[in-house]
Parts: C-alpha cells; structure tokens; sequence
C-alpha cells in the first residue's frame, strides 16, 4: 500500500467534481493484484485509519483522474499539424500516404513508443485509438502498451475500398485478421479490442457485413470508426448508399450500432440520428480541435443532451492540433460557444474535464473502473502543478470556486501542467 497527501480531485457524480484541499489517497493491490484506490478522502479522517501506510506529501499538488481520450489515431503522431483544404484531401495528401509506412512492425514500433510517451506526457492514461489497416501495427502498440501496463483499447482498421495501394486491405483477409488480433490480445491485461471500420466510404459492404457479424460474435469488443464528420464526406456516403435515411444509419444496417460502439465527431447528424445513438448504446467521440482544425464543423451539445445519447471527448490526433486534454477542453469550449445551436452554451468546467475522464469512461463502459479515483477504480492518475506557470499560479490563486480554479487550468494549461503520471501496475 502507498499513501499521497495532495489536493485530490475526484467526481461524486456525473459532471459534479469534489476538490479536497488537504486530501489523503490510498493505493494497493485488489484480489488480482492490481493497484487500485483503496480510499480516497480527507486527511484528517483518513490519516488515522493508514498510520504505517508510507505516504507521499504533495504540497501544492493536485491529484486528478488519469484522463481518457476516446478517439485518436497513434499511426498520425506526426501527420499533427498537416494543413489542408478539409477532411478529405487531408487524407489523400498526408495520411493515407504516411499510414503506409507501417506495414513493418519496426517502424510501428517506433511510433508506438512515441506515440505513449505523449500520451503519458499530456496525463492520457486509457485511450482508444485507431491503428493502421497493418496487423503489424496492431501488435507493436498492444506490446508497448502491455509493457507499460496501460489501459488501452485499438484494432487494425478495415479499408478495402476508395483507399490507395500500400493502406487497403483485401476483404476476407482483413475479417480473418481481425479475428486473429481479438483472440491474441483482447482481455489481456489493460489491453482492449476495437474492430475499426475506418469510415463508409473506405469500407465494401461486404467488409461492413463482416465487421458487423464480428461485432455480434465478441460483444465485449468495441467498435470505433467516424460518422459525419464533414459535408464532402456525407454528401460521398449519399452517393454510395442512396437508399440508406442517412449516414448512421449505414452502420446501424451493418449491426455496427450498439454498446462498446465509438464514432467519432457525430456532427452531421439529425434527430433520428441521435435518437438512434440513444436507442443502441452507440456514443459519438467529440473531437473539437480536429474539427476546428479541419474546418468539419460543430458538434451540437444542446441536441445531443436533448437526445441523451452518450459522448465524450477525444483528441483525434492528427486531425486534431494536440494530445493535451487541457487543449481538448478548451477547443470544446468554443465549441459550445459558437455551437450549431444559438445561443451557445458555456459548459462548465467540472463538465469539460469529466467529460474527458470519468464521462468518457462511462462511454466506454468502464465507469469504476478508470476515470476516476473512488475506491476500487484502477490507480490511474495525474499530479497537477497549478503554479506550473506565472500566470497560471495567478490565477488559480486567486479562484473563488471550484469552476474557478479548474477554468485558468483549461484555459492556459499544457503539458507543464502534469508534473508525474502515474500508471495502476499489477503485483
Ligand atoms: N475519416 C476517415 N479517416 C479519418 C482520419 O484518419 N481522421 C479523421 N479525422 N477522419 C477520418
Ligand atoms: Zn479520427
């Protein structure tokens, strides 16, 4: 067992945030021997029950949730910051032709070192991110993840159709090694399978057929691939499907719509779109600086809440600008903001970061057991500077609420901000 004396930031309930300023963590082995939160509360209670525990002073720290990014892609950690005229000649200029390059499982390696090197930088410590169409690349993260112990969930992604030479895969091919990667990895430890459509357009029916009947083969496996996410890409999705009510509805044809189901960006959606996330469990991955950075428009928060589908927020590394969450957060800000909807809504602070950690964790199914710190849940978590800049110290000091204090750190904060990741190891 081991103790931490810091402020301590948990969630008591969706979007409600509890700060405690003189708190006391206590981390140790569950039954299986993994390092989870054996209580969480104020030192001066607590203290008393943990004497002999060794405990680490923080003075001036906060503990907070590890966060969770739903959506990401770990082939494009340097595809960041391609500029091009919107989504799709974005893919065609600059990603498609870098994802080739993982076919070797020396390269994937490389990326996937790096690529979980910023993840635990910028405080990520689950995260569910697309690989390549290279079963090479699948391997490379899942090891590198396994040997850092991370809680992390990804798949090859299935292109058969619309995609160049050197990323597209070939039909029966991508189903059987699809199949073959959830055996190998899926339930192992952290580790998590996600069968990964890339996106209508790049998909056969045939494929989406087969991705669908795996999906009802393993239901504990996610799913994640991208739903209208920009015009030219729905009105492309009309062209291939013009029978289908809508884009969504192409996966919900297909028996892609259910739990454990993750689109990204859910912009160009309607309300018998977002009824039909609510009605299958599906949840849309919110991807703000991506969308802004793409030009793709703006996720409707007023409609999703009215609809009361499940969402979350993601990065969308490379589409999306940074791994930050605190970047993330604020992007979603404007968002709400500006929205689809007028007048804009301001989401609140404590709603922004639970929605990228114990709200995303929900979405993913995994409320308890990432995402926050209550008893029980995975010892996943960050230590936060708050004077970690000049300005940044002035303004927290001077925070009157909780909303407060967590705003300046959305605001202006960064990778300085995350003094220590630390990830739940098992014994
Ligand atoms: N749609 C299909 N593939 C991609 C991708 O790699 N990034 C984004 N943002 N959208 C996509
Ligand atoms: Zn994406």
């Amino acid at each position: 067992m081991k103790a931490y004396r810091a402020s301590i930031l948990y969630f008591s309930g969706p979007a409600e945030a509890m700060l405690e300023s003189d708190g006391l963590l206590v981390v140790g082995p569950n039954a299986q021997g993994r390092q989870v939160v054996q209580a969480v509360g104020s030192y001066r209670q607590l203290a008393s029950c943990f004497r002999g525990v060794p405990t680490e002073h923080l003075p001036g720290r906060i503990i907070a949730p590890g966060f969770v990014d739903m959506h990401t892609h770990y082939p494009q950690l340097d595809v960041i910051g391609s500029p091009a005229d919107g989504l799709l000649p974005w893919l065609e200029t600059y990603t498609f032709p870098h994802e080739k390059r993982f076919s070797t499982l020396e390269y994937s390696a490389q990326i996937a070192s790096g690529f979980i090197a910023e993840l635990l930088r910028n405080g990520v410590t689950t995260a569910l991110t697309f690989a390549t169409s290279h079963p090479a690349s699948v391997n490379a993260l899942f090891a590198e993840a396994q040997r850092l112990s991370l809680r992390l969930i990804t798949g090859k992604c299935l292109m058969d159709q619309n995609s160049p030479d050197g990323v597209r895969d070939e039909t029966q091919r991508s189903l059987i090694d699809t199949e073959a990667l959830i055996q190998r990895w899926h339930g192992v430890g952290r580790l998590g399978y996600a069968i990964t459509p890339r996106f209508v357009p790049s998909c056969s029916a045939a494929q989406l057929r087969g991705a669908g009947e795996l999906a009802s083969q393993y239901p504990d496996v996610w799913i994640q691939s991208h739903a209208a996410e920009n015009r030219d890409e729905v009105v492309w999705v009309r062209q291939l499907y013009p029978d289908a009510r809508s884009y969504l509805s192409v996966y919900e044809q297909f028996g892609l719509l259910r739990s454990r189901a993750v689109y990204a960006h859910c912009i160009h959606i309607d309300d018998t779109d977002r009824a039909l996330l609510r009605s299958t469990g599906a949840a849309a991955a919110v991807s703000p600086s991506s969308n802004l950075f793409l030009g793709s428009g703006f996720f409707d928060y007023v409609a999703a809440d009215r609809a009361g589908f499940l969402y979350g927020l993601a990065s969308d590394v490379g589409g999306g600008t940074s791994f930050s969450p605190f970047h993330t957060m604020l992007a979603a800000y404007y968002v709400g903001r500006e929205g689809q909807t007028k007048p804009g809504v301001s989401l609140r602070p404590q709603q922004l970061w639970w929605q990228h950690t114990a709200g995303a964790a929900r979405v993913l199914g995994l409320e308890g057991v990432v995402g926050n710190l209550l008893p029980g849940c995975e010892a996943d978590f960050v230590v936060l500077n708050p004077q970690a800049t000049p300005l940044l110290a002035r303004r927290t000091a001077q925070a009157g609420s909780l909303d407060e204090f967590l705003f300046p750190m959305i605001v202006l904060g960064d990778d300085r901000v995350i003094e220590r990741t630390v990830i739940s190891q098992a014994i």
